[in-house]
């Protein structure tokens, strides 16, 4: 068996055919795909902060990938990988792991029985779970039925307005998300990217504002509480609850759960059938909200590290 390593180099045509090949072989085995949407397009680009990782196991069969995105400076790099079925339990998984840096956390997004073979495969390597990402979901037309949105009096309900609250939703996001590394360090750049992608629909973000109080910017209110609502697929029928953020200030007056059920309106009045949401498995405050709404697990994702 031979390893071969890309370093910010892009992979050669027939080989990031076969790359996804084995994913899709992967993928239509084990019911889940191994590879996450960013390393799937990866594949395919010159990124020079992804190293492709092949197993040849008899030339010229590639009989496994691995691909490590390089992390920040607090920030781990990032590795997915996958053997092609017809190649596993002959140490082609463990020569892949083998040669990614020691420091690299390794994404697991397989589903039942596959799960559990990816959670043996990285502890019999002497890896452990350090993150489990929780994918929730609840049916939107059937299932337990969810309460009455309850908002303090003080407050009123509207929508994101594009070229006013940009700024004040910076803010609140960063403070309620002050110990989330992604999702706190979001700047009014990313969030207009986000504004010009297909699904951005400013209906579905909810804005639970103070009409009372005054920012130091000149937009008359203050968002006290936020549920960011995705539908992507536009025209599917899966709505996402993609953030919901209370200021810290204004966090424990029920807001957070309010605010939630309060989107969850909103995509059943858009005729969706489903909706999903990622919580990390950690932050049992969140997942106690959702369970307490009829939301039930459906996935983990979980990303494993090298135990020393
Ligand atoms: C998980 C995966 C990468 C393992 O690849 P592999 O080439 O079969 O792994 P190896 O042959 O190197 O296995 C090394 C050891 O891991 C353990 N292991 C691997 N697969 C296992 C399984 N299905 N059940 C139990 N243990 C398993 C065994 O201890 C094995 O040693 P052994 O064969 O001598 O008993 C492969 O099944 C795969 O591509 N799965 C889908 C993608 C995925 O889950 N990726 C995330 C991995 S963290």
């Amino acid at each position: 068996m031979s390893i071969e390593l890309r370093d910010g180099q892009p992979l050669r045509l027939d080989e990031s055919r076969r790359v996804l090949e084995i994913a899709a072989e992967a993928e239509a085995t084990d019911g889940s795909p191994p590879l996450s949407e960013q390393f799937r397009l990866s594949v395919e680009s010159g990124d020079p902060n992804v190293t492709h990782v092949l197993s040849y196991a008899a030339e010229p069969a590639l009989a496994g990938y691995a691909q490590v995105r390089a992390g920040s400076a607090d920030e781990p790099p990032a590795a997915e990988l996958v053997v092609a079925p017809g190649w596993r339990r002959q140490g082609v998984g463990s020569a892949l792991l083998a040669a990614l840096p020691r420091e690299a956390r390794v994404w697991s997004h397989a589903t039942g029985p596959a799960a559990k073979a990816a959670d043996a495969f990285a502890r019999a390597m002497g890896f452990e779970p350090v993150r489990s990402l929780l994918v929730m979901g609840r049916s939107l037309v059937d299932g337990p039925p969810w309460p009455v949105a309850v908002v303090p009096e003080r407050y009123s309900v509207r929508s994101f307005e594009p070229g006013r609250d940009e700024d004040a939703w910076v803010a609140v996001n960063a403070a309620a998300f002050a110990s989330h590394p992604e999702q706190g360090a979001l700047t009014r750049r990313d969030l207009e990217q986000r504004m010009a992608q297909p699904w951005w629909d400013p209906a579905g973000f909810i804005l639970v504002v103070d009409e009372s109080a005054t920012g130091d910017t000149d937009h008359a209110d203050r968002i006290a509480a936020f549920h960011w609502t995705k539908v992507d697929p536009p025209e599917g029928d899966t709505g996402e609850v993609y953030v919901v953020g209370v200021s810290p200030d204004r966090q424990g007056e029920g807001l957070g759960k309010a605010v939630t059920i309060l989107g969850l309106d909103h995509l059943r009045a858009r005729g969706l059938r489903d909706v999903i949401l990622y919580v990390d498995e950690e932050n049992v405050a969140a997942v106690r909200t959702y369970a307490g709404l009829g939301f039930t697990d459906r996935e983990v994702h979980r990303q494993y590290a090298l135990i020393e």
